[in-house]
C-alpha cells in the first residue's frame, strides 16, 4: 500500500479525495464534527503540496436518492471556516461533469462533490460510475478508514482506474489497530450496541469464539429481551432476528463466551420522556426501551473491573436525550477509571459512541479511539476490507 505522504511532485495534480464525512446533521447542524476535525492534517498536507482537491463523500444511507437533509453543503461551510481556504460544493449532476471543469470553471482550492451515495451506482460499485469519477481526476487517495469495508465504487472500484494511495488518517488507523490486534491480552470483553443486529451478525459470531465475554446493549438487546421470553413493549427492534439471536447464543454457550444483555431497563412512554426504572417482567405494551438499568449497569461494571482489554463500540442507549445517557457514561467512566490505573487496555469505535465521549470531554482517555464503526470492528475480526485491499 502506497501512502500519499510519501509522494512527492503532487504539485497541480488533481486529487480525488474519498473522506468519510459522514457526521451527525439536523437541520442544517453539524452535531459533531469529530470525523472532519480528523482529516484537517490530510487537507492540510495536499493544500501544502499545491494539489488540486476533489472530495467524494457521502453522509447518511439515502439509497441512490437525492435527500436535501443529507447535503454535504453543512460541511463544505464547515471545513471553509476551519481551513480559511476556498470551497465549493458541486452539485451538478456527476456525469454532465468533465474533468476540465474542474479549477477552470471554478477557482475554489477545494471542491466537494454533493452526496456520493445520491447515486444508486455508488453502493453498487458500478465499474461506469467509478470510471467516470476517476476521469476526474489524475489520482485517487483514500482516506476513509471507516468506509473501507464498504465495496462501494468510490471505495473500490476506482482505485482500477487511477494510481491509488492511501491517506494519512488511514495510515494512522491502521497502524494502531495493528498495534491493538498484535498485544491484545484475556480476558476480553466487547459491549457492542447499536440497532441492527443483522449488519453486526457476523461481527458477533466471529468474535465468539475470540472473546471472554460479549456485552449486548442498545436497540439490538431489545432482540435479546423479546427472545428470551419477555415483553419490550413499543421498543424498537429489528423484524425476523430470533434466527439470529438462536444462531448467537448457541454459538456462545459452545466457545465458553458469556452473552451478557440487560436485566433491567430505563423505559419511558416515548423518546422525549422521563426514565422508570424496571424489571424485564414489569415492561407495558406501551413503555420504550431507552437505556439500561441500574442493576445491568452494576454487572456491567464488573466484568469490566473482570476484563484486560474492552473493546466498545455502540452507546448503550438513546444518549441524545440526557434522561437515557446513564448507561453510556457510567460504562465510559469505568473504563476511564481502569484506564488510568493501567488495568485494562481500552479500544472504542463508532461515531455515536466517540461523539458521546466527546461530550463528556473524555475521548482523550482511552487507548485508542477509532472514528469507524463497522469497518473497525471487521478489520478487528480479522477480515479483509475492500478499501485496503484495492489499495494493496
Ligand atoms: C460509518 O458511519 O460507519 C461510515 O460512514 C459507513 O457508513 P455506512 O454504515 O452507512 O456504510
Amino acid at each position: 500500500m502506497k501512502s500519499i505522504l510519501n509522494e512527492r511532485n503532487l504539485s497541480d495534480k488533481k486529487i480525488l479525495l474519498r473522506l468519510d464525512l459522514n457526521v451527525p446533521i439536523k437541520n442544517g447542524e453539524i452535531s459533531d464534527t469529530t470525523r472532519i476535525d480528523k482529516i484537517l492534517p490530510t487537507l492540510r498536507f495536499l493544500i501544502q503540496q499545491k494539489t488540486k482537491i476533489i472530495i467524494l463523500s457521502h453522509v447518511g444511507r439515502p439509497k441512490g436518492k437525492v435527500v436535501k437533509e443529507l447535503s454535504l453543503k453543512p460541511i463544505c461551510e464547515d471545513l471553509k471556516k476551519k481551513l480559511n481556504v476556498s470551497a465549493k460544493l458541486i452539485t451538478k449532476n456527476i456525469y454532465e461533469i468533465k474533468n476540465k471543469d474542474f479549477f477552470e470553471k471554478f477557482d475554489e482550492e477545494i471542491l466537494i462533490l454533493e452526496n456520493i451515495r445520491f447515486y444508486i451506482e455508488e453502493e453498487k460499485n458500478d465499474y461506469k460510475f467509478a470510471k467516470h469519477l476517476a476521469s476526474l481526476g489524475d489520482i485517487y487517495v483514500n482516506d476513509a478508514f471507516s468506509c473501507s469495508h464498504r465495496a462501494h465504487a468510490s471505495i473500490y472500484q476506482i482505485s482500477q482506474y487511477l494510481p491509488s494511495y492511501s491517506g494519512l488518517q488511514l495510515d494512522l488507523e491502521l497502524a494502531a489497530l495493528n498495534k491493538i490486534t498484535a498485544g491484545i491480552t484475556r480476558p476480553i470483553t466487547c459491549i457492542i450496541g447499536g440497532s441492527k443486529i443483522s449488519s453486526k451478525i457476523d461481527i458477533i459470531k466471529n468474535l465468539i469464539p475470540k472473546f471472554d465475554n460479549i456485552i449486548i446493549v442498545g436497540g439490538m438487546a431489545n432482540n435479546f429481551i423479546e427472545y428470551f421470553g419477555n415483553n419490550i413493549g413499543k421498543s424498537i427492534k429489528e423484524r425476523n432476528c430470533h434466527e439470529i439471536v438462536n444462531e448467537i447464543v448457541s454459538l456462545s454457550e459452545k466457545n465458553e463466551c458469556k452473552i451478557t444483555y440487560p436485566d433491567d431497563v430505563l423505559v419511558s412512554k416515548n423518546l422525549n420522556g422521563s426514565p422508570v426504572n424496571k424489571e424485564l417482567n414489569q415492561i407495558l405494551p406501551d413503555d420504550m426501551i431507552l437505556d439500561i438499568g441500574s442493576k445491568t449497569i452494576n454487572k456491567i461494571i464488573n466484568i469490566i473491573d473482570n476484563s484486560k482489554t474492552i473493546l466498545w463500540n455502540g452507546p448503550a442507549g438513546y444518549f441524545e436525550n440526557p434522561n437515557f445517557a446513564n448507561g453510556s457514561i457510567k460504562i465510559a467512566k469505568k473504563i476511564v477509571e481502569n484506564n488510568k490505573s493501567s488495568k485494562i487496555f481500552s479500544v472504542v469505535g463508532g461515531g455515536d459512541t466517540v461523539s458521546l465521549l466527546n461530550r463528556l470531554k473524555i475521548v482523550n482517555n482511552f487507548n485508542f479511539v477509532s472514528t469507524a464503526g463497522g469497518a473497525f470492528l471487521e478489520y478487528l475480526e480479522g477480515k479483509e476490507l475492500p478499501g485496503i485491499t484495492a489499495l494493496n
